[in-house]
């Protein structure tokens, strides 16, 4: 299949230029192709959610394993009634507050939604993006857009066209360039059909943020643990998922200790000839000798460390790196979710240094 790439620029309103073309890639939606195209959150993997074929496209361009449910995506409130069984009090509360933007709910879906869609499930992910692109297509593509991240099954969600393009060329219809994403991290997703609402994965929208608006939340323990003994609630969590091709560890202690710790594991691996990596962040990249050192960026901005996770990644596989050691970072607010992303690319390997005694000497 050919790949027709198309760029867009988001501004406040699109040229007739862009909207031609986004009026043709919503015609392609609508005949059951598949179109990748920019959010907010991460590039999206567009198909109609409402036809059973697309979903099973989107399956299969991803290599993604069927069971694990889609995203449906709306461009407007009132899209919401006709795929679920019931807006609920919870529900509405949430789309006021945070609606558009990088928040999925799930409910209980109602017959319009073929299970194809929602991976055998009775219950509906739904998201209303704010990206002005991703909007513009739902409404050209007919109101409901399945959308998973735009990358093959178990690499980093692309943050960039590039990557889209690379993971996607010759297996969709058509890719829409629309610069880089804002966030850099999958949408938080709350699960509306149990009480408390529970998050299944953590985004932007932060637990706090969450709890302000509905008064009672809980969070799925899976998120920061492997080792609960249960399965995550929602069914993609439970891959190792996000991951780079190189083996990831996550060292975690004092600032120095873990710089020298790193070093001693980066000298390990280049005798043994493998090349190395490491995740550094502003304050500390000087301190690491690795072959290639990235900066992650102010340790105290979560946005930032979020918005440049997974092009590091990528970058890491871009330049064929073996091995790969990061920083740890906090996990309150959205260093909820760049922790549980990083867990997950580690899948879960992570070194606790303890403290030194007398100051580190
Ligand atoms: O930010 C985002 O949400 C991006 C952009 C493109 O909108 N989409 C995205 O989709 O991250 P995906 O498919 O990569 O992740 C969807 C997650 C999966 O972990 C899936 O298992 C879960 O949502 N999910 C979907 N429907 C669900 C349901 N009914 N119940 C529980 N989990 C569900
Ligand atoms: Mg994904």
């Amino acid at each position: 299949m050919k790949t027709e790439v198309i760029t867009v620029s988001a501004g406040e309103g699109f040229d007739p230029e862009c909207e031609e073309q986004l009026r043709r890639a919503g015609e392609i939606l609508r005949k059951g192709g598949l179109v990748a195209f920019p959010t907010e959150t991460v590039y999206g993997l567009g198909g109609d959610a409402l036809n059973r074929e697309s979903s099973g496209k989107i399956y299969e361009a991803k290599g993604r394993p069927s069971d694990n449910p889609l995203i449906v995506h709306i461009a407007d409130m009132k899209a919401l009634p006709a795929i679920v069984k019931e807006v609920t009090p919870e529900a509405l509360k949430i789309a006021n507050a945070f609606w558009p933007g990088p928040l999925t709910i799930i409910l209980e879906k109602s017959e319009r939604v073929p299970v194809e869609t929602t991976g055998g499930l009775n219950t509906v992910a739904v998201r209303f993006p704010s990206h002005p692109v991703a909007r513009k297509l739902i409404e050209y593509g007919g109101g409901y857009v399945a959308a998973p991240s735009a990358n093959i099954s178990g690499k980093p969600s692309p943050t960039v066209a590039k990557y889209v393009i690379e993971d996607m060329d010759g297996r969709i219809d058509m890719i829409i360039d629309g610069g880089q994403v804002g966030i850099g991290l999958e949408s938080t997703i709350i699960d509306l059909t149990v009480s408390p609402p529970q998050i299944l994965r953590p985004g932007f929208v932060t637990e706090a943020m969450l709890l302000e608006v509905l008064g009672q939340v809980d969070v799925d323990q899976t998120i920061l643990s492997n080792d609960t003994g249960r399965a995550p609630k929602a069914p993609g969590m439970k891959y190792r998922h996000y991951a780079p091709a190189g083996e990831l560890t996550i060292v975690s202690g004092e600032e120095r200790q873990v710089a020298a710790y790193i070093n001693r594991q980066v000298e390990e691996a280049r005798k043994q000839g493998q090349k190395t990596g490491v995740i550094g962040s502003l304050e500390t990249r000087n301190l690491y000798c690795a072959d290639v050192v990235k900066n992650i960026g102010n340790r105290q901005e979560e946005a930032t460390i979020a918005h440049n996770l997974y092009r590091i990644l990528r970058e890491f596989d871009d330049e064929k790196v073996d091995v790969i050691f990061s920083e740890s970072f906090h996990s309150d607010g959205m260093g909820q979710a760049i922790m549980n992303r990083l867990l997950k690319a580690a899948g879960h390997k992570m070194i606790y240094l303890e403290k030194e005694e007398n100051g580190g000497k």
